[in-house]
């Protein structure tokens, strides 16, 4: 089976396994526990920020930054495929009692015009105030896209000029990353709050660290604990986040390398579903044309192949330190092949 589903399927390492067992622990919620301080510590520094609270999941972490920056009853504006407004099943509503409004792009890709007609700081008594502006990089549902540095920085002089918070989903950041050589430190300095995940190309089995300023890190800490995310001993996940900080950072080129071929051999087969071109990072979307994505998803899968419908016509494929270049380009040839057949 090849399994391009997610980046969120790989499983540790033996080496990571070992250097989970390995790590030294205690208890976090009493603050004792040195190999989660460490990853907070260091993914802080690596991002540009004073400080970083380990949490469960990306969606946690997200949760957690965005209500730093936006009270209940205030909105916060994102792109309309963003992962926080399609698939963190409405927590940021739900939970925290926000509010989102969304404005629409080409592949997820920050355009600052079009977040600069939406904004309303101050929006009176009878309009939804606008908090916070959150963007994700890599764009998931947008096709991994990278967001242009230039437009982050540009989008984050928008927001400090209304007094907005600026909020960033970069549970794939690290792939943003290595495929342009903008240092984390660049890409985190331009936010309040950041998110990364561990647990997707990584390989990581659990977790993601939010980073912002020691102060906000501190209350995120009581909504995380208040949430029912304070943890113990979690150093043993911790430990595989740290190995994969030193393991599996420069090898996220090789995916991108993977999802190349993935595409290339999909093109060959059906040229019209994917310009290989377009794709950046890891993560390849399809169009399947007049067949529908789950038809297609489901012929793949009978021949080995599993990849995600994501939309009537849209399918998803994610490469991953599970899949080799050589897996890609069969898969692709497999997905190719049934979409150039209908
Ligand atoms: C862009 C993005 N942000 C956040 C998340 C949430 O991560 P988690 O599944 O750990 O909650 C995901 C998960 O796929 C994602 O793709």
């Amino acid at each position: 089976m090849i399994d391009l589903r997610s980046d969120t399927v790989t499983l540790p390492t033996p080496a990571m396994r070992e250097a989970m067992l390995a790590a030294p622990v205690g208890d976090d919620v009493y603050g004792e526990d040195p190999t989660i301080f460490e990853l907070e510590r260091r993914t802080a520094e690596l991002l540009g920020h004073e400080a970083g609270l380990f949490c469960t999941t990306g969606s946690l972490a997200n949760l957690l930054g965005v209500r730093l920056l936006v009270e209940p009853g205030q909105e916060v504006v994102c792109d309309v495929a963003a992962h926080i407004a399609r698939a963190e099943m409405g927590a940021h509503a739900a939970v925290h009692g926000l509010t989102m409004r969304t404005v629409g792009s080409v592949n997820g890709l920050v355009d600052v015009d079009a977040y600069a007609a939406v904004v309303a700081p101050s929006a009176g008594p009878y309009l939804v105030s606008t908090a916070a502006v959150a963007v994700e990089n890599t764009h998931n549902f947008g096709g991994g896209t990278i967001q242009p540095y230039d437009r982050l920085v540009e989008l984050g002089e928008l927001c400090r000029s209304q007094r907005l918070g600026y909020h960033l989903d970069g549970a794939r950041l690290w792939n943003a990353h290595v495929a342009t050589g903008v240092p984390l430190i660049d890409y985190g300095s331009v936010f309040d709050s950041v998110s990364v995940c561990f647990s997707k190309g990584l390989g990581a089995p659990v977790g993601s660290v939010l980073v912002s300023t020691a102060a906000n890190i501190a209350r995120a800490r009581v909504w995380r604990k208040r949430l029912g995310g304070g943890w113990r001993q979690a150093g043993i996940l911790a430990a595989g986040a740290l190995h994969a900080l030193d393991h599996h950072v420069d090898r996220l080129a090789d995916d991108h390398d993977a999802a190349q071929s993935f595409a290339a051999a999909v093109a060959e087969q059906a040229p019209p579903a994917v310009d290989p071109a377009a794709v950046q990072t890891n993560i390849v979307v399809l169009d399947t044309g007049d067949v529908t994505a789950a038809e297609i998803a489901a012929a793949a899968l009978q021949e080995a192949v599993w990849v995600s419908a994501l939309g009537p016509h849209m399918l998803r494929a994610v490469t991953h330190l599970g899949v080799s270049v050589e897996d890609a380009w069969t898969a692709g040839e497999v997905v190719g092949r049934l979409v150039g057949l209908r």
